[in-house]
Formats: C-alpha cells, structure tokens, sequence
C-alpha cells in the first residue's frame, strides 16, 4: 500500500501527542509537516510539546511551523486544567533540541499541499484543534487550500458536546474558524470527515496496557505511558481515551469507523449554544420548503459510531514497535 500523505493541525495536547506518535511512527503514513495552533494550551508550549514528541519518536525530518496565537474573533481560552500545566500532562520532559520551521504555518501548508498536489498524490490534513491556522489558509492561499486532498477533523459532535452544554472544545475556541473552513471545503470541493465526540471516547487504553508500555521502557512507550497515566489518574479511571489519535487512525482503519454524509453548519451566535455542531440528522431527501434555512452547504462524513478496541489496539501496537 502507497504510504499516505499527510499533514497534522494540533494544539499538544496529551491526546494530540498521541496523535503525533501515531502519525510519525504508522509506516503506512507519511507525515509531511505539522502546524501548531494555540488552543489546549498557549501557542509557545504547544510548539515545544509538538517538537518533544517528535524527537522523542526520532522524527526531526518533520518540518513543524508557528500559526496562530488566538482565536479569529475571541481571546484564547486554554484546557490545561484537562491537559496539566505545560500543556502536556507535566512529565518532566526536556527542553527539545528541535527547533521550528523558519516559515509560517500557512506558508509550510500551502508548500506542502501545492507540492504534494503537483506530485499527484493530494495530501490528507488533519486539525486536531481548533481551526484557526486552516480558516486562515483558506482565506490566504485559497488556491492551494482548494488542492487539499481530504480534510479530516477532530471537532464537534453530532449528539455529545464537552466545552459547554452545547459545544464541543475545539469547534468552541474558534467557531468562526470552523465556520470557515467548513464553507472553503463546500466551495472547493474538498472532502471533509468530522470525527467529533461522538466516538473520540471510545478507544480506550487500560491500566495494565499501561503497564506493559512501561515494561518496554523504550523513549516512546515511556512517552505513551506517561500521557494515558496522567489522564488515568486526572480522571480517576482506569481507561483512557486515545482521543486525536482516533482521527488519525480512521485513515488506516476506514472500516473501524461507520460515517454518514450529512449537511453541518456551525452555530455563531446562540447564547448558549454558540460553537455546536449542527448536524442535520433529518431525512432532508425529501420536502424542505418550509425549512428557512435549507441544507448546509457543507456536507461532511460525519462519525458516528466506532470499533474502539481496534482503533485502540492499532495505537498501542504503533507506540510499542510492532508494526512495520
Ligand atoms: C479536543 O479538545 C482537546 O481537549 C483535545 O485535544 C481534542 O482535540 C476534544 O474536545
Ligand atoms: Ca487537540
């Protein structure tokens, strides 16, 4: 199987490092840079988390760019009650000898898209945060976001939502962003998946895996160890979601994952629901003229439900060595 070209959106983020480890060490994936975002933590520590889990998978061949601080609109709002203080569960680690890309996050996506589209083989993004960095893309090199191969994302939720009662964190931070690219995915006809809360809960990794990463001992099973302990302990359970390592490991496990294609819309202005995924779950084939507002443009693959054991096992047997 050709090796898939791909380009990750984080804001690390201790399920983003989980991510990240799937994406740099899956042979099946060719990980071609990744933009940092501010959104789980402040921008500064979301770039130093990103470069320490790169040269901890020994992945410094990845160039990383700097996108934005904020927000579209709004001032930032981190999770590092979620996260833990540096953003990434407080290990301890050391300061990366990496260092960042000199271009912008939206120039290293758009040389990374217009090569990979000019060499035949249309790179897949994923945002694993909020949108901010890609909403910009769009607007900025509209021309190489309408080259994006795919875009998956981790956001939103068609019934469960986490930031509010309404919305779910990444979708919440910038919803405009959301909005954004939601609309330049229509309009370019780029394909879009939404992996959003629906199923980010489901694989799960235990204790005891815990325990067997430890017993491994290399610098890569101790870094997924730490990470799932952290939430292990942060949320009093003995099983933790790998969370936007999901999203990433739907492109290797398209089958683990059952998707319908529905019309999404993001809410701007609700008082209390700003930021939600509006999901039209109707059977909208039929007769709309009395619906004011028609069918979203956007019409995404949306998760709605998943194999989580597999999907988890895909994870832990990456982090561990054994697929290659
Ligand atoms: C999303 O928000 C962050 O806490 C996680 O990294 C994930 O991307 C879940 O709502
Ligand atoms: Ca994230």
């Amino acid at each position: 199987m050709p090796r898939l070209p791909i380009v990750l959106d984080v804001d690390t983020g201790v399920d983003d490092a989980c991510a990240l480890l799937l994406a740099a060490l899956h042979p099946d994936l060719d990980l071609r840079a990744v933009s940092c975002v501010g959104g789980n933590a402040p921008l500064d520590d979301v770039v130093r988390n990103t470069l320490r889990v790169l040269e901890t998978a020994g992945r410094g061949d990845v160039p990383v760019g700097v996108g934005a601080r904020r927000p579209l609109l709004e001032d930032p709002v981190d999770a590092r009650h979620v996260h833990g203080s540096d953003g990434m569960a407080d290990l301890g680690m050391p300061v990366p000898t990496l260092t960042p890309d000199p271009r912008s996050a939206l120039d290293l996506l758009r040389d990374v898209v217009e090569d990979a589209a000019a060499a035949g083989e249309p790179v897949t993004v994923v945002p694993l945060a909020p949108m901010t960095n890609l909403a910009l893309f769009a607007r900025v090199h509209p021309d190489a976001f309408a080259r994006i191969g795919r875009l998956v994302f981790m956001g939103g939720g068609a019934q469960i939502s986490n930031a509010t009662a309404a919305a779910e964190f990444n979708v919440f931070h910038d919803p405009e962003a959301a909005a954004i690219v939601l609309d330049a995915c229509a309009t370019h006809g780029v394909e879009v998946a939404m992996y959003g809360l629906d199923v980010f809960y489901d694989p799960l990794v235990t204790d005891a895996d815990v325990e067997g990463l430890r017993a491994l001992g290399t610098p890569v099973a101790d870094l997924a160890a730490g990470l799932i302990s952290y939430h292990h302990r942060r949320f009093a359970n003995a099983g933790a979601t790998i969370g936007d390592a999901g999203a990433v490991a739907m492109l290797l496990l398209p089958d683990a994952v059952t998707t319908e294609r529905l019309p999404v819309r993001v809410e701007l202005t609700g008082s209390w629901t700003r930021g939600r995924t509006v999901v039209d779950t109707r059977d909208w084939s039929g007769h709309l003229d009395h619906d004011p507002h028609g069918l979203a443009p956007a019409q995404v693959h949306v998760a709605l439900a998943i194999d989580g054991p597999r999907v988890a096992e895909l994870w832990l047997r990456t982090v561990r060595g054994e697929v290659g």
